[in-house]
């Protein structure tokens, strides 16, 4: 299959499932965010392509299982929910290995959580043996939740600014740091709007994202 056709296939079955399932209906947008913020800070660092594409847009399909009860439960999650939150990134390698038989992205969705000094799940991976492209979702992921996302779940949010502190902060704990100063060019070029004129929408998304020159 060309990899047209590829990510075709993938953004069917991400419309088909983010319509269907009430808790992947919650994160269209940040999945689409996710993916558009992903595709230029690959580019920025020479690895862009389709499976990175597809992995960014699927990053969460694994949360599929999950109720919003655990999802989004105010109180503190216990520590069997948590496990059960984590089992997304090994249910989304399988979903992109098995039903979509994309290996290489998958591997890429399976790293999305995983941290720097090796103390993200599902398995523990240190620096550079996380792949590139895992390591780029997982900060655009990161980005993404502090500074939009929770704002759906009528959680507070952080400016971009206090946002970037916060990945400079965890610059070589959580995050790759080379990678944390490259996505800080990228937000200069973006030029952002402010968060409270975000809209969930698809030309909203388009249009902040439509920047060729990288
Ligand atoms: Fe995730
Ligand atoms: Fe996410």
């Amino acid at each position: 299959m060309k990899s047209e056709e590829l990510f075709l296939k993938a953004e069917e079955l991400f419309s088909q499932i983010s319509q269907d399932n009430e808790v992947l209906r919650l994160f269209k947008y940040h999945s689409l965010r996710v993916m558009n913020f992903s595709i230029l800070l690959g580019k920025m660092v020479g690895c862009y392509d389709d499976d990175l594409k597809i992995a960014s847009l699927l990053h969460d399909i694994g949360k599929i299982g999950l109720t919003k009860e655990i999802l989004l439960k105010p109180s503190k999650i216990e520590d069997l929910e948590y496990q059960i939150i984590q089992a997304h990134s090994t249910i989304g390698n399988n979903i992109l290995r098995k039903t979509l038989n994309l290996p290489r992205a998958a591997v890429f969705v399976r790293d999305h959580h995983e941290r720097w000094d090796g103390k993200g799940y599902p398995r523990g991976l240190e620096g550079e043996d996380i792949t590139l492209q895992g390591r780029i979702i997982g900060i655009c992921d990161a980005f993404d939740t502090m500074t939009i996302d929770r704002r759906s779940y009528n959680q507070s949010i952080l400016t971009y600014e206090e946002a970037l502190r916060e990945l400079k902060r965890c610059s070589w704990s959580q995050f790759d740091g080379r990678l944390v100063d490259k996505f800080e060019d990228l937000l200069n070029i973006l030029k952002l709007p402010c968060p409270e004129t975000w809209k969930e929408n698809e030309p909203m998304i388009r249009s902040v994202f439509s920047f060729e020159n990288i």
